[in-house]
């Protein structure tokens, strides 16, 4: 006889099927009408599973025991999965986890927007593992217990990455498979410096303590590499034996430096920086552009990855060297970069004036002066200066990547009146997108076709490129 959803209470046991996996990552079933959302859980496993929470319309639920193992599965090569909220389908083999991520964009365009543009088949990331330019690692006296397989250490001492939903504990690791091998031996020897120092490591419930955060990056093309160790106050002197250590052992390290920020947040942007070795400054490339990155600078975190969704804007932009181009949240100012050796024109809109001076710099050490760039919150810009927009060249094609949240109403009927003939619309988020892409095609634009692209392996995350073509 089929359960009833009323079998469904907190600690009760279930014998499911994995159905799908949800946006997010966790495997879904159904017991009756009820969702049940099973993290860790693979489409295609037979579990038995414990519910964890029950709400009215679903509920949460651990695996207790797998009866049949998914077609699918691959054992994950990182013996942190599972505790590490960071790549949750790593246990499922790489081609399961693009189809999964296209069918879940074609899910959303249909069933969620009613719409039904032509989906591309998803493009595969160009690395899947080391893809990472950027680590950030942080420290704290509270070690997150792993589940099956704690190695019982100290647990008043971690450095590595925060555990799932937890601001408080820190999974503490040696190596992560997300950044290459170099950088996870320069990890381990500051990891090991720190506790031989015995330095307060940083708690982020009384605020007490030192060493915050270490953050690592390489430029992908210049094997540029950056350490910055931010701490809670000014002491350089504290952190020379560790800037010893990293240099006797890895002396090709291009810059050192300290951040300070005494920030309740968790965050490694400093207020204040000292450059304890070189210049401050690393290099990478994104399609010939060179950037210079700093420690507070946003920079794309997959080198590669950001190259190959840039490509697909430039397919689909299709530029012939005459066209004005507007790139709407610039950042700092890569997409427009990009596409500014095909355009007439490229003007960039941000919101944060630091990326805007990035995206400036960026555009003059490159030598590329068809660009420009404006610090404009979008959400209300428009509205509030339409003599100084209206005179800027109106644009051919514009490029908006918002944030996940998606377009702001208001700028979203601005964009409509300004009626690039294409508009090509870059997305963290298909659900947002899809939202504002319904009121776009019930505006005139015809959408001609959804790119998804797969930047971040064994995450849960997709990005989608819609090309819009006004009728
Ligand atoms: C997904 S990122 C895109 C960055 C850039 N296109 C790139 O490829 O590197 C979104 C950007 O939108 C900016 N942003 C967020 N809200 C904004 C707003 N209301 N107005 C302008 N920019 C905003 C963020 O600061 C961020 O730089």
């Amino acid at each position: 006889m089929p359960e009833s959803s009323d079998t469904v209470k907190k600690n009760s046991v279930h014998d499911v099927k994995i159905e799908s996996l949800a946006f997010g990552g966790k495997g879904m079933t159904r017991i009756a009408n009820l969702a049940v959302f099973v993290r860790d859980a693979l489409p295609d496993q037979h579990l038995r599973i414990k519910i964890i929470h029950k709400k009215k319309q679903y509920a949460e639920a651990i695996i207790e025991e797998i009866l049949a193992q998914s077609p699918d599965y691959v054992p994950p090569p990182c013996p942190y999965f599972s505790d590490c909220g960071g790549c949750v389908l790593q246990n499922l083999e790489y081609s399961k986890q693009l189809s999964i991520k296209e069918q879940q964009v074609r899910d959303v365009f249909t069933h969620l927007g009613r719409l039904n543009p032509a989906i591309l088949p998803v493009k595969p990331a160009p690395e899947i593992w080391s893809y990472r330019n950027k680590m950030e690692f942080s420290t704290g006296p509270n070690r997150w217990i792993m589940k099956d397989k704690d190695s019982g250490a100290p647990t008043d001492f971690a450095i590595g990455l925060h555990a799932p939903r937890r601001y408080d504990k820190i999974l503490d690791i040696d190596a992560c498979l997300l950044q290459d091998d170099e950088r996870n031996r320069i990890f381990r020897v500051i990891r090991t410096k720190v506790k031989d120092l015995d330095f307060p490591l940083y708690n982020s419930k009384s605020h007490e303590g030192y060493l915050r955060n270490i953050v690592i990056r390489k430029g992908h093309y210049t094997g540029e590499i950056m350490v910055n160790l931010v701490t809670r106050d000014e002491t350089p002197d504290r952190l020379s034996p560790v800037v010893n250590e990293i240099l006797k052992n890895f002396p090709n390290i291009t810059t050192i430096v300290n951040n300070i920020t005494d920030s309740l947040g968790m965050t490694a942007f400093g207020k204040k920086e000292n450059i304890l070795h070189g210049s401050g400054i690393i290099h990478d490339m994104i399609g010939g552009i060179s950037y210079e990155i700093s420690a507070n600078s946003f920079f794309q975190t997959n080198t590669c990855g950001a190259e190959q969704l840039y490509d697909v804007i430039e397919d689909f932009a299709d530029l012939t060297g005459h066209e004005t181009v507007w790139d709407l949240y610039c950042g700092t100012g890569s997409i427009a970069l990009y596409l500014s050796q095909k355009a007439g024109k490229v003007v960039g809109f941000e919101m944060i004036s630091d990326a805007v001076k990035n995206a400036r710099r960026n555009a003059e050490k490159n030598g590329i002066n068809n660009c420009h760039f404006f610090e404009a919150n979008l959400d209300k810009f428009f509205q509030n200066n339409p003599e100084f927009i209206g005179k800027l060249p109106m644009p051919d094609v514009a490029v908006v990547d918002p944030p996940r949240a998606g377009l702001h109403p208001d700028f979203l009927k601005e964009l409509i009146q300004i009626n690039p003939s294409k508009l090509i619309y870059v997305s963290c988020n298909p659900a947002t997108q899809v939202r504002d892409l319904a009121e776009l095609s019930s505006s005139g634009y015809n959408i001609d076709k959804i790119q998804p692209v797969d930047m971040f392996p064994h995450t849960a995350h997709i990005e989608a490129v819609a090309l819009l073509i006004k009728s």
